[in-house]
């Protein structure tokens, strides 16, 4: 698709019904990424996120994604110790979780992470630029690449990752003129969020892009729905109709025959007691 000049787009999903919906949407990629920590499990940061966790996570994706490839994200404190770590935590997301690719963050010696993984047979995704596991070290939540220093910086890494074997690099949060000079220097494609339009590809976190969290929304995030609004009205609406007893209706029941019915009265008269 890259050579094609075709824009890959990828989203994150976290279960069944939403891997159902983003592969009946057309979506070529799907991550299950470890925002899964942040949208699904109520943590602050991505880090607490486990790989039993995400395992779990990801074979709920795999049961029902059939097209899209399916990229499971190892986790941090998964692939820090040593390569050795680094492949037996992506074989347990590929055997255990059913991915079809594994996704890491960083470059320098998380290259040689991504190199062994590779050669153990695992295609994997890169991700350079803002990396939410290593938030702390680099000052927060913010774009990096912004010096001509550190955007060479992010070449360098990029280039080393395409080297190491990665088959894709998400860049995140990297001016686009940076990520449109990484793109345009890689064979491998790149799929951006908060990169601009010139990446080969772009992904967006589920609950971003519908709407569904609660907490700050980065500048790059376009919204497609406000479903928090439409789900908060539902769930109120039922609360609503529960108390007024206008819910359940008639056709929400079940019929008895009205001989069984009146054997069953019968026989409740003919008890002791209440
Ligand atoms: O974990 C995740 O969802 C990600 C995307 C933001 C790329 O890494």
């Amino acid at each position: 698709m890259k050579r094609r000049g075709d824009k890959l787009t990828m989203l994150t999903a976290y279960d069944a019904p939403s891997a159902l919906l983003a592969d009946r949407a057309g979506v070529e990629l799907i991550l299950v990424g470890d925002t899964a920590a942040m949208v699904m499990l109520g943590h602050e940061s991505t880090l607490p996120v486990t790989l039993d966790e995400m395992i779990f996570l990801t074979r709920a994706v795999t049961r029902a994604a059939r097209r899209p490839l399916v990229i499971g994200d190892l986790p941090f404190g998964s692939y820090e110790i040593s390569d050795e770590q680094a492949v037996a935590s992506a074989l347990r997301l590929v055997k255990e979780g059913g991915a079809d690719l594994v996704k890491l963050e960083g470059a320098g010696r998380m290259a040689s992470r991504v190199r062994a993984i590779a050669e153990s047979g695992i295609g994997v995704m890169g991700h350079v630029g803002l990396t939410p596991q290593s938030a702390t070290r680099l000052g927060g939540f913010r774009a990096q690449g912004r010096t001509a220093a550190s955007a060479l910086a992010l070449l360098d890494d990029a280039l080393s990752l395409e080297q190491a074997g990665a088959v894709a690099l998400v860049l995140e949060a990297v001016p686009a003129p940076v990520a449109a000079a990484i793109s345009e220097r890689l064979s491998l494609p790149t799929i951006g969020i908060g990169a601009g339009a010139a990446c080969d590809g772009q992904v967006l976190v589920w609950h971003d892009l519908l709407g569904l969290y609660a907490g700050p929304t980065p500048r790059f995030v376009r919204r497609y729905a406000e479903l928090a609004g439409e789900i908060a009205a539902a769930l109120e609406s039922y609360v609503a109709d529960v108390r007024s007893g206008s819910f359940p209706e008639e056709r929400h029941t079940y019929s008895i025959p009205e001989q069984e019915l009146a054997g069953f009265e019968q026989a409740l008269g003919e008890r002791a007691g209440p």
